[in-house]
């Protein structure tokens, strides 16, 4: 896809033309009659007629006799003070999937109701490329057939941004292109099946990435290392499966910030969650491939942090099992020394989630003097429950991490919601047996979750994201959502990430 910003319609595309409106300035359109007189008296008739309001994402598709564009696409942007980050990405990416179903491949978007960006010229060329890569992605790598490239139809793309302020809008473009792209790959890797994703493959995945970029490094433990490091919540976890468990640790150290310490990000790698012992009802089952998406999500951030040369040390660390039920699986009751030395007496072996993010929090915490973790999992069904695919859950012991991720998640696209951690909680994963229990029966799942993970952090800021909410979306194409694995916490993860000194 090729992203260009311009001044005037001189060199645009001429197949279509976007005109943002806004709601309430329907009246002030003369800044089109001296891009093209035509094109003016078309839209002023339209407005003139009272059938084209301005309301956000209503659109109109018109066809004229061609001067300059052969087709145009009014569409409402809303009110001009309650535009945002978000809003730019969906009024772009409705506009592209016409354009898309128009079979058009380059085109032309007029800006000038929005400049001066009330947004940053940065934030405004970043979200409008975000949303064009992110829209134009398509899963067809398990398809028969020829056309299987998931981005062919993508690569002639080309979308020319008019009437663009000076400054970093261009920056912004290349930064949305990249992060994008990212989120795409990560999209494809959560989507593969698991009978074409093991553990071993997340691992060659992350030594992909790393191969020829110096500053990124890949450590993979295999099963014989975690049993030397006593990481018995991994092994335990993927202890039935023939595809054995990993633990694989990405560092991103740039030359100079060698003596820096880490932002430790922590994804969730179950390649299949079957339930184990608990084996989980069959419906639905079969999404349980996506159930590494924080793993990817980690993939994707290590990725774009290299490309993006941010100058922020930061480690990735990904547990990754697959979770089958079997005569060497393990079994509720069953009392699993971690690598922390907690005792955890197993209720349910579905809640295998925490146990391999325990041990890897574990490691996070006394491997390194993290200025944070942050992990991110899908980790209960609950947190779908609590905020429907809208919101991701946070659950943290330090305020003023909770605070940035929070004031962060805003902008990147992926709204977050606390949950509390009280210490009366605890009560819930209280066991007869072992020190804890790894299930909390019925109510708050998702908290429960968050309190038995903050057992193994150590002296270190923590935040817990459950993106069990947002990591998938079942249902038809939504602006520049699609259907299947959505990519949750790279964008989230980079921009809490690019701000981390301001
Ligand atoms: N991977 C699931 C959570 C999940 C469910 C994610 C549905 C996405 C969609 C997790 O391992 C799990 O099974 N959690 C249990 C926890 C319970 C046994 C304490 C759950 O949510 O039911
Ligand atoms: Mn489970
Ligand atoms: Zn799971």
């Amino acid at each position: 896809m090729r992203l260009k910003a311009v001044q005037s319609i001189s060199t645009s595309y001429k197949e279509l033309v976007v005109i943002p409106l806004f709601e309430n300035e329907l009246k002030k359109i003369n800044w089109i009659k001296k891009i093209d007189g035509n094109l003016f008296g078309r839209v002023k008739n339209i407005i003139d007629s009272g059938d084209f309001k301005g309301k956000f994402l209503s659109s109109l598709t018109l066809y004229r006799d061609a001067k300059v564009f052969k087709r145009m696409i009014l569409i409402g942007a809303g009110k001009k003070r309650e535009i945002n980050q978000e809003k730019l990405r969906k009024l772009i990416a409705s506009a592209d999937n016409s354009a898309q179903s128009f079979n058009i491949k380059s085109y032309t978007v007029l800006l000038n109701p929005f400049v001066p960006f009330t947004i940053s010229n940065y934030g405004a060329g970043r979200v409008f490329a975000e949303a064009l890569v992110l829209s134009r992605f398509n899963f067809k790598k398990f398809k028969s057939g020829k056309n299987k490239s998931d981005d062919k139809d993508k690569k002639d793309i080309n979308v020319c941004f008019v009437g663009v302020p000076r400054g970093d809008f261009k920056k912004g473009l290349l930064y949305g292109q990249i992060i994008a792209d990212n989120v795409n790959i990560v999209r494809k890797i959560v989507n593969t099946p698991s009978n074409a994703l093991i553990p071993e493959s997340i691992a060659e995945e992350a030594r992909n990435i790393c191969k020829n970029i110096p500053a990124l490094n890949c450590t993979v433990f295999d099963e014989k290392e975690l049993e030397k490091r006593a990481m018995n919540g991994i092994l335990s976890v993927g202890k039935a499966s023939v595809n054995p468990p990993r633990f694989i640790i990405i560092d991103y150290t740039p030359e100079e910030k060698k003596e820096d310490k880490p932002i430790v990000v922590v994804g969730k790698g179950v390649s299949f969650d079957s339930g184990g012992i608990s084996l989980k009802p069959p419906g639905g089952m079969e999404k349980m491939k996506y159930d590494m998406a924080g793993a990817g999500a980690v993939l994707g951030i290590m990725k774009s942090m290299a490309e993006l040369k941010l100058p922020q040390r930061v480690v990735g660390l990904i547990p990754t099992a697959e979770n089958m039920p079997g005569g060497k699986a393990y079994k509720p009751g069953d009392v699993i020394t971690m690598a922390s030395e907690i005792t955890v007496e197993v209720i349910s072996t579905d809640a295998e989630g925490r146990m391999i993010l325990a041990d890897a929090l574990h490691y996070a915490s006394t491997e390194y003097k993290p200025k944070a973790i942050i992990d991110m999992a899908t980790l209960t069904g609950a947190c779908m429950v609590a905020l429907g695919n809208k919101a991701i859950a946070v659950m943290g012991n330090n305020r003023g991490l909770i605070r940035r991720i929070i004031k962060h998640s805003e902008n990147s696209g992926e709204r977050v919601w606390e949950l509390p951690m009280w210490d009366d909680y605890d009560d819930m994963i209280k066991s007869e047996t072992a020190d804890i229990k790894n299930s909390g029966g019925p109510g708050a799942g998702t908290i429960v979750g968050g309190v038995f993970l903050r057992k193994f952090v150590k002296n270190a800021p923590w935040a817990h994201l459950d993106i069990a909410s947002t990591a998938w979306v079942d249902g038809n194409k939504k602006g520049y959502l699609c259907k299947g694995a959505t990519g949750a916490g790279v964008r989230l993860l980079c921009e809490i990430i690019r701000h981390w000194n301001n």
